[in-house]
Parts: structure tokens; C-alpha cells; sequence
């Protein structure tokens, strides 16, 4: 099959290499020039788990090719996925713009009897509004342009593997034809017997920031029993274990810590948000979701302050920017938010992270990066775990201690033992466990 990709981000490159290895023709387009130069030379403009490798193998095969004009991702293909960025405008609401502008691209340059799929997380509804504009832009095409709603559930870091071995494919659609068509898509998915769940547009739309929703909901409950547990003296890995055993709750998804981040959760929380106020339902519990999410990095910092006493002119060192390990993506990064509090407090924060970048992520918080653990951790008063990368798991604590001005460890990820923590003489306050005190 021919297919285009309009948008090369995080959930765009992806479909992009993934489709391509199907044996499927792709086309990839973005409005960022650069990007699409880099990209055909193999070039991914972040990084991400096997994307390097794939993308060089798709390239090579012939099978996949990017342009920086639309009409040549959209002319010949039966299928146009459209992943371009839906970043929340200030009232919280997704800006559509850019899906938009796609639907009148598609509508420029699609041959009869192709589809419009909605990759991009939208609020419901959206699909519609889609269908009006390509309608009024081709009344010559009514009924023979599609649109199928297909959300992706990629995960950062573990983006291919999520999409090469998905839980779940999800397709709304109206015409039975369509179906047939997003079928023949993922057949080698569905030839290996994963499933394709086929639903009307409104609920496929709907089901993407539910499932959100219901996720940041739980990391949020999450990290208030966690604050409960430490307030009582419990132990929230303890905890854990008793809820993960109840098939109704299962193990995953069930870590505390600092709080989640990236690009789905706080935008689709705040549109979902929107989304139940333009339907006239009042939904406090979503703002709750992301109160909790901002009192997990305040619970942190203020760990370092009851250890640490007066931050002004301490070192702290920060062990992690990324908002989630095996990805250099800081949007919306808790590393940064509790970065942010530390500095409102006087300190001096010198920060560490094997991949992050700051792209992206708008104002970071004045700090030093520097390019190793043990630098971060020199003459530092207190270091600060805030993403959990392998890295961290694995540090030579006996190294660690006589670097640091204070062997004090705040491990907001609960990345390291609290039984080798007190053998090696650390004072550590760990997520949601008893502190060892020394
Ligand atoms: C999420 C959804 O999982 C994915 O299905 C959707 O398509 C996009 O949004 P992603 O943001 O890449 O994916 O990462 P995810 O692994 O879901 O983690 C989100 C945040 O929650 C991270 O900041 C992570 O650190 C945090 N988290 C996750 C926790 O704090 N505790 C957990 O138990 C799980």
C-alpha cells in the first residue's frame, strides 16, 4: 500500500519506520525543513530506543522516503496519518490548527477513495469538523474522502516495541470500507493476532483521553498513598504489592514518585478538562489529578528542605531531566518543576542526565548541566533522583559518599535500596518508605 504521514514528531517518525517495515510505501512530510533534510539522511531529530537502526534499514530498503511537500505524501496514497503536534492553547483547550491545516492539504491533493486518519490526540468531535472542512474544500469528493480515527498508544521509550507489539489497535470509522482498508494496514499485526477494535469516530476519539485520563489518574492516587503511607509510617512498595495482586487493579502502572510529565498526559488531561466544560459536565477530579501531580514534586523538595535545612548557596545535584527514562523528552518534565522549587529556594542546582534535552520544554530553570553523575554529585548537599534511569541504579556508593558534601539522598523514584542506602551510611528519604535516618 501507499501511505503518507503528515508530521514526524515522537508518534509521526515512528509510524512512519514501523509502516515502512510492514512493506508498505511511505511517505513522511513535515513543515520543518531541517527536519525532513535530517531525516532522510537518517538523521532522527530525538532519540528513542531502535529508531536510529530502523530508520537506516526503511531508508535503505526504498520503501520509505520524506518530503518537505505535503502533496507528495498525500497524491498517491490510500491512507494519509496524520500525527502533527496538538499543544494546549493557555485556556488548557488542544489547539487544532495544524490538524487543520492537514485536513486542507488532504483535501488539496488526495485521490478519490483515500482517508484521513486522525493519529493525533483530539477531543471528541474533532472528526467531524474534519470531514466539514475537507467537504467544503471538495464538494467534487463528498463521500469519497474518509476520515478514520486511529489513536496511538505508544509509550515514550518504548515506542517501537509498543507498536510493533501492540495491546491494542484502535480504528473509528464510518464506511465498512474503511475498515477494510485500515485492515490491510496492520494485516502483518493482525496476521500475528493482535487486535483490531473497531468503533464509531466519537468513542475511538474519546477512548484516547480516557485511557490518558484514567492513567495520570492513577499515578496521581498513586502518589497520594504514597504521601499517606510515609506520613503513617508505612511502606508504599509494600502496599503495592497487596493492590497489584487484585486482578481488578494489576501490577503496572502502580510506581510512585515525583510525578508524570511528556507530552500526553498534562495536555490531554487539560483538554479532556475542557472538553467535560464545553459539554456542560463539571469534572473536578481532573483538576485534582494534576494538584496531586504538582504536590508529588513539592513533596520532594520539601524532603531536601528538612534534610538540607536552608538551601540558599547549597549545592543540590539533580539526577535526572527526562520525564521518563530511555527518552531525552523534558516536556512537562517533574524534573524541571522540582528544579524550579529549588531554585525558588536559593539553591544552587547542578544537573545530570544521560540523554535530556531541553528542547521543547520552554523556560528550564537556571541551573549548571554538567556531563557526569559524579560531577553532579561533587560538594553537593543533597542529590535529588528524579528519573529512573539504569544508570542511577547501579552507582558506586562508596564513590558517590566521598564526592558529596553530605552523603543525602532524596530518591524521588525509588531507584535504590534502602537496606544497601543505610549499609553504606546514607541518610535517604525514599518515595512514599521509611526515611533511613543513620
Ligand atoms: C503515555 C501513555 O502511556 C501512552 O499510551 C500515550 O499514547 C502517550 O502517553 P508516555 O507519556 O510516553 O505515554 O509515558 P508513560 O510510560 O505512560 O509515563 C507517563 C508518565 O507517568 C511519566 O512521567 C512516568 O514517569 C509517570 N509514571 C508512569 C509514574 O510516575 N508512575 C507509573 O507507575 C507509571
Amino acid at each position: 500500500m501507499r501511505l503518507g504521514v503528515i508530521g514526524t514528531g515522537h508518534v509521526g517518525l515512528v509510524t512512519c519506520v514501523c509502516f515502512s517495515s510492514f512493506g508498505h510505501d511511505v511517505v513522511g512530510t513535515d513543515s520543518d525543513v531541517e527536519k525532513i533534510r535530517g531525516l532522510a539522511q537518517g538523521r532522527p531529530p530525538f532519540f528513542e530506543p531502535g529508531l536510529e537502526e530502523m530508520l537506516a534499514t526503511e531508508l535503505a530498503s526504498g520503501r520509505l522516503s520524506f518530503s518537505a511537500e505535503p502533496a507528495d505524501a498525500i497524491r498517491e496514497a490510500e491512507a494519509v496519518f496524520v500525527c502533527v503536534g496538538t499543544p494546549a492553547r493557555s485556556s488548557g483547550e488542544a489547539s487544532l490548527a495544524a490538524t487543520e491545516h492537514a485536513a486542507r492539504q488532504f483535501a488539496r491533493y488526495a485521490p478519490p477513495h483515500s482517508v484521513f486518519v486522525e493519529k493525533s490526540t483530539v477531543p471528541a468531535g474533532s472528526a467531524l469538523r474534519i470531514r466539514r472542512t475537507i467537504v467544503r474544500e471538495r464538494p467534487d469528493l463528498e463521500g469519497e474522502l474518509e476520515i478514520a480515527s486511529n489513536p496511538e498508544f505508544l509509550r515514550e521509550g518504548n515506542a517501537i516495541s509498543d507498536s510493533l507489539h501492540p495491546d491494542r489497535i484502535l480504528v473509528g470509522a464510518e464506511a465498512a470500507w474503511v475498515f477494510d482498508l485500515m485492515r490491510r494496514v496492520y494485516k502483518p499485526l493482525l496476521d500475528k493476532g493482535h487486535r483490531l477494535i473497531e468503533t464509531d469516530l466519537i468513542s475511538a476519539e474519546l477512548a484516547k483521553h480516557m485511557c490518558n485520563t484514567y492513567l495520570a489518574l492513577r499515578v496521581s492516587l498513586l502518589n497520594a498513598f504514597a504521601e499517606i503511607s510515609e506520613r503513617a509510617g508505612g511502606d508504599i512498595a509494600a502496599v503495592t504489592e497487596v493492590m497489584g495482586s487484585d486482578p481488578r487493579i494489576g501490577p503496572h502502572f502502580l510506581r510512585p514518585g515525583i510525578g508524570y510529565g511528556g507530552s500526553c498526559f498534562p495536555k490531554d488531561l487539560r483538554a479532556f478538562d475542557r472538553l467535560a466544560k464545553s459539554l456542560g459536565y463539571d469534572f473536578p477530579i481532573l483538576q485534582e489529578i494534576a494538584r496531586l501531580n504538582d504536590e508529588a514534586a513539592a513533596s520532594a523538595v520539601r524532603k531536601v528542605k528538612d534534610a538540607v535545612w536552608n538551601l540558599e548557596g547549597k549545592r543540590i545535584a539533580l539526577l535526572g531531566l527526562a520525564f521518563k527514562p530511555d527518552t531525552d523528552d523534558t516536556r512537562f518534565s517533574p524534573a524541571l518543576e522540582v528544579a524550579r522549587r529549588l531554585v525558588a529556594e536559593g539553591a544552587d542546582v547542578v544537573a545530570y542526565d544521560p540523554r535530556a534535552t531541553l528542547d521543547g520544554a520552554g523556560d528550564a530553570p537556571p541551573m549548571k548541566r554538567v556531563s557526569s553523575v559524579y560531577e553532579a554529585l561533587q560538594g553537593s548537599s543533597c542529590a535529588v533522583i528524579c528519573t529512573e534511569w539504569d544508570e542511577f541504579r547501579n552507582l558506586d556508593l562508596d564513590r558517590v559518599k566521598l564526592a558529596m558534601a553530605e552523603p543525602l539522598i532524596v530518591d524521588g523514584r525509588n531507584v535504590l535500596e534502602p537496606s544497601e542506602m543505610r549499609a553504606a551510611g546514607f541518610v535517604y528519604y525514599p518515595t512514599g518508605r521509611p526515611p533511613v535516618l543513620g
